[in-house]
């Protein structure tokens, strides 16, 4: 018989959310209070003990209309507190209503459980495949004088450690309210001495691990830049102080949005932390008429009990399994070489054949046109808005060059930046009013470039055909969406003064819309994610493309961060990564090849360097790194992946990826900086199977799965900075 996953104890109202792995407790408590009892470990025997004891807290507060004073919803941990009751943590919501006040006070209303999990219309969200591998919890909060209904919705899979949150409000009264904000989720634990990790950066220098006490006070950790951001990636995790990559409690957030995010973190006057997560409430406003509704976008929260390997892995597997639709989801990625830096806007078709004969000549699967083939476009100061080809660049139209590309065996993809305009192109000309600027203001160039007003569905349109154009051909196997700027001058033309505040989200929802557009019409199509790099790395945009440019920084050393703060969350196979020239042209950096190499098969592998210019000998390197690179990418791109080393915290870097059936493990370990006397080091192996017997593949050595994770490999003590190792091995018996 089926397992339930939530239950419902009706004598002393408290849900239970559990699997094999975790439990969730809320209950209902005096005044229709919805407490927060339990995240964590699973409780098998849970028998109603653990209740929040009742103290007399001076300056907190008591229920309306009650004299006792040991109830207060100001010391309660809660699942969602507003603004305007006596609570004075950091509200979850705040509604602005018809007679000026933002007082809500929410009861338990009642709940329903259902199998599988709803979609979340018009948002990227988690799936089921089908309805028994999950349940949903629905509770329904009501504020009685406004008749606003805040739906929470609780989602638990049956085999991960996750509980996936968001809410919907629904007006059930007569008057027009505003929702000032509106997170997608809250949850306040007691007796926890946490420490935040976030992913703080900027262009390219992303996802930095950054771990940081927490004070009493609130931390806020967020993005109103109009994208998740190169800045603050919208992931947050709360780890005891002595919790580490294999061990300790690990709590992982991660949105499922794209656009403004909020992670605040407030450790109150009793040592309780309160956690909201969602939509940022800068400049947010909307308007929610008699009988609307708004649906929060969701968030993806993952316990640990071993630390943050545990937490990433289950990351990776819920967005890898149940995020990402692309049918390429479970492909090995293609092999590609991309234009960008072996050109940038100097190219035209004969040149770049050349770099498709020796892509071909070297393995290579797939040539990208990046930036500046379409409009006019020899520099990045104009023509994005217009995607037509370029004619002095293709005489003979792109189909011919497709063509060609084609026949020598490659697949071929192109660059877009669906999402901006040019004030140098036909469609400003043709309709200046497509550009998002406030009236009577001058917009702000950022790259001398403009974004569209992209909530209007006029001008997602005009995009959508024109791109139609380009892709109605059926070549086109892969695209690159880019995003090369953030939002400013917020304003939509189609909205009325008073709901301005809505702008933000509406762009989001006009992207989200527009990429469903192009992934309907082309299930075929491999659609690669960018924004100026990694600025729009986010499990919302895991739902449409598979696969992100993880940064415009593809230096190897760099490279280490910046993939090792996105592995804490993403999944390896969304993650691509280049070689590029050396030294390196972000930051002058010199680098062996072969680091480049092993660096860059982590994520998904591709050439950014004109591959006609290579010396012999590199040319050589890439011959061999694409064989090797072919053998082990099935478990690199999709094997269970495992942080041994950081180079933020040590000279070191060291990855592990383990087939699910345990017979195949590659390793990598990258020595930072050399030294005239070094200290040895050893890489101890994880995850094998300790009774198997392990051969590298390269010097056909066997070592014992106990021998290689118990006692280790000696990391070579070379001359040289920068040096990279790369182990393949696979189980003998
Ligand atoms: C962004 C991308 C690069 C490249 C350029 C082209 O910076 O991240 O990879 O496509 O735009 O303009």
């Amino acid at each position: 018989m089926k397992q339930e996953l939530i239950t419902f104890d009706e004598k002393n109202k408290v849900f239970h959310l559990h699997n094999d792995q975790i439990s969730y407790l809320l209950s209902v408590e005096d005044g229709g209070t919805l407490c927060h009892l339990y995240f964590g470990k699973k409780v098998n025997n849970y028998h109603n003990q653990l209740r929040y004891p009742r103290l007399d807290r001076g300056f907190s507060g008591n229920l309306p209309g009650s004299l006792d004073r040991t109830f207060s919803r100001d010391s309660l941990p809660k699942e969602y507190s507003t603004a305007g009751e006596m609570d004075y943590h950091t509200p979850a919501a705040v509604v602005r209503q018809a007679d000026g006040s933002n007082a809500l006070f929410l009861t338990y209303k009642n709940y329903r459980i259902e199998d599988g999990k709803p979609d979340l219309k018009g948002l990227p969200h988690s799936w089921v495949k089908d309805k028994s591998e999950a349940q949903t919890l629905i509770v329904t909060l009501e504020d009685k004088k406004t008749e606003l209904n805040f739906d929470l919705l609780y989602t638990i899979y049956r085999d991960r450690p996750v509980i996936v949150r968001s809410v919907k409000v629904k007006n059930a009264g007569k008057e027009t309210v505003n929702l000032e904000k509106v997170a997608s989720m809250q949850i306040d634990f007691v007796d926890r001495n946490f420490e935040s990790i976030t992913l703080p950066g900027a262009h390219a220098h992303e996802r930095r691990v950054d771990r940081s006490k927490i004070h009493q006070g609130i931390h806020v950790f967020s993005s109103h830049r109009g994208t998740s951001s190169h800045q603050m990636n919208p992931f947050l995790a709360l780890v005891d102080p002595d919790t580490d990559e294999f061990q300790g409690d690990a709590y992982g957030f991660a949105f499922v949005y794209s656009g403004n995010h909020k992670f605040e973190v407030e450790k109150d006057q009793f040592a309780q932390t309160h956690v909201n997560v969602g939509i940022n409430d800068f400049n947010f406003n909307w308007q929610l008429n008699a009988g609307d509704a708004f649906q929060t976008p969701e968030v993806l929260m993952v316990y640990s009990d071993q630390g943050l390997n545990k937490m990433s892995q289950a990351f990776h597997s819920l967005i890898h399994d149940r995020i990402i639709r692309s049918k390429y989801k479970n492909e090995i990625r293609p092999i590609v070489v991309n234009n960008w830096e072996a050109t940038y806007f100097d190219f035209n078709e004969d040149k770049l054949k050349t770099i498709v004969d020796d892509a071909k000549k070297l393995g290579i699967e797939m040539f990208v046109l990046d930036d500046g083939w379409f409009g006019h476009r020899d520099d990045d100061n104009s023509s994005l808005g217009d995607w037509k080809v370029f004619a002095k660049k293709f005489p003979r139209g792109l189909d011919h060059f497709v063509d060609y590309v084609h026949e020598q065996g490659l697949k071929f993809g192109l660059w877009f930046e669906p999402e901006m305009i040019s004030y140098d192109s036909d469609l400003y000309k043709n309709h200046p009013d497509y550009l998002m600027h406030v009236p009577g203001r001058n917009p702000s160039p950022s790259r001398n470039q403009y974004l569209l007003d992209l909530g209007r569905k006029e001008v997602r349109d005009n995009i959508f055909n024109q791109m139609e154009k380009i892709l109605g051909s059926g070549k086109i196997d892969y695209i690159k969406w880019d995003m090369n700027r953030h939002l400013s001058d917020i304003y939509e033309a189609d909205l009325p003064a008073n709901r301005q505040g809505e702008v933000y989200h509406r762009y989001v929802l006009g992207l989200y819309d527009l990429l469903e557009r192009i992934v309907d019409a082309h299930p075929d199509l491999l659609i690669e994610g960018c924004s100026g790099g990694g600025g729009r790395f986010d499990a919302g945009m895991a739902y449409y493309d598979p696969q992100i440019w993880a940064s415009d920084d593809s230096d190897a050393i760099d490279r280490l961060t910046i993939q090792y703060g996105t592995s804490l969350v993403y999944p390896q196979s969304m993650m691509t990564s280049h070689v590029s020239v050396s030294p390196n042209e972000q930051n002058g950096r010199i680098t062996p090849f072969n680091t480049r190499g092993i660096v860059a098969m982590w994520g998904d592998l591709g050439y950014e360097l004109d591959l006609t210019k290579l010396s012999q000998e590199d040319r050589e390197a890439v011959a061999k790194q694409v064989a090797e690179y072919k053998k082990i990418r099935k478990v690199t791109q999709f094997g269970k992946f495992y942080r041994l080393k950081s180079s933020q915290t040590s000279n070191q870097c060291a990855w592990e990826t383990v087939s699910a059936d345990q017979n195949e493990v590659v390793l990598s370990t990258v020595k930072v900086m050399a030294s005239a006397q070094p200290y040895l080091t050893k890489t101890k192996l994880v995850g094998l199977d300790p009774n198997k017997q392990y051969e590298d593949q390269a010097t056909h050595e066997v070592y014992g799965g106990d021998e290689l994770m118990n006692m280790g490999l000696y990391d070579p003590a070379e001359h040289g900075d920068f040096k990279a190792y790369m182990y393949h091995f696979k189980a003998i018996n």
